[in-house]
């Protein structure tokens, strides 16, 4: 099986329907990080206004990912895998920027390549001149980096790596085709993240949900199964942690929830009446998803196997 079998996922055009539909409009809502991913809330008290509690949140969820992927902390000098020069991070569907730039300021990393396919976001991002940042309007299958990465992460666009018309074999290539490439842009014993909604429930029986956020929010969007992602890493990566928590994206949606609806205004001079409300439905609408445990979320640490394992699926 190769990378090059199979499709690359929500498309192009897929992508720019959703994520360009402002960067001002994002703005009004996610907070100062511009993370679009849910929130890491272990130890914010819940009576904190969301003001203050969402950067924190989204902060926590930022350094989280770094430490899976081997970023050292700040004043912790590393491990002996740590590289003496830096960390060199690739971040696989890096939104507006918010990993790239927390982790070159804190000095997690010393240069950080990211990839959307968004071109609003990559006008933002590039924007911001962070130093040691490159950032890319390419999708994963078309990255061929110069050098090989200390660690990948990849938050919040694993949802965007299959396409519904595959059946369960097609998918299962379409990701397994991201881990080899994963595997091939690492140096050996580096290690991996990945933030991604799942399927909790039965897969694809989100009922009317589903096909709004489907049709008129995320079109082209596809839910993994944990299951899936194990079977798909499995040659190229031993799975290191995984955390489930429905509760961290519904906090999260609660949260932006909120916030559009304090900028109710500025978000109808940008996209009308039916944007803003379309909006606030598919926060709810995922709200509820999470809270009644038909999706939830998991982040995944993964360290490369040297040799990829032959394996019978
Ligand atoms: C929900 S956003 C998450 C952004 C960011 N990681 C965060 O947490 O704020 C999904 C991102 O994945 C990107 N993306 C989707 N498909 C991709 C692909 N095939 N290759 C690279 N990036 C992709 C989108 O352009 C977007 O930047």
């Amino acid at each position: 099986m190769t990378a090059t079998t199979v499709g690359i996922g929500t498309s192009a055009a897929d992508i720019e329907f959703h994520y360009d539909l402002g960067n001002e409009f994002y703005a009004l809502w996610l907070d100062e990080t511009r993370t679009y991913s849910a929130a890491v809330w272990d130890g914010i008290d819940p009576a904190e206004p969301h003001t203050t509690a969402l950067p924190r949140a989204q902060r926590a969820k930022l350094d989280l990912h770094l430490d899976l992927a081997g970023a050292p902390r700040p004043g912790t000098g590393g491990t002996a895998s740590t590289p003496s020069t830096g960390l060199r991070l690739l971040d696989v569907g890096c939104g507006w920027g918010g990993l790239l730039a927390h982790a070159v300021r804190t000095g997690r990393a010393a240069e950080a390549t990211g990839l959307t396919l968004s071109r609003a976001q990559h006008a933002h991002v590039r924007s911001l001149g962070l130093p040691g940042v490159d950032v890319r309007l390419e999708g994963w299958d078309r990255h061929h980096p110069e050098r090989p990465y200390d660690g990948i992460v990849s938050v919040g666009a694993f949802e965007h790596f299959a396409t519904a018309d595959l059946d369960a074999a097609g998918r299962l290539a379409a990701y397994r085709a991201y881990f080899e490439r994963c595997h091939g842009w690492l140096r050996p014993g580096a290690r991996m993240s990945l933030q991604t909604i799942a399927y909790d429930g039965v897969a694809g029986g989100d009922g009317p949900v589903g096909s709004f956020v489907a049709a008129e929010i995320f079109p082209g969007a596809v839910l993994p199964r944990l299951g899936e992602i194990v079977l798909a890493s499995d040659p190229y990566f031993a799975v290191t942690t995984v955390r489930a928590s429905a509760e961290d994206y519904a906090r999260t949606l609660a949260a932006w929830s909120a916030r559009l609806l304090r900028a109710r205004a500025a978000a109808e001079e940008l996209v009308g009446p039916d944007g803003y409300h379309r909006y606030r439905r598919y926060l709810r609408a995922c709200e509820v998803t999470f809270l009644r445990g038909a999706a939830t979320l998991y982040r995944i640490g993964f360290r490369r196997r040297d040799e990829p394992l032959r394996l019978p699926v």
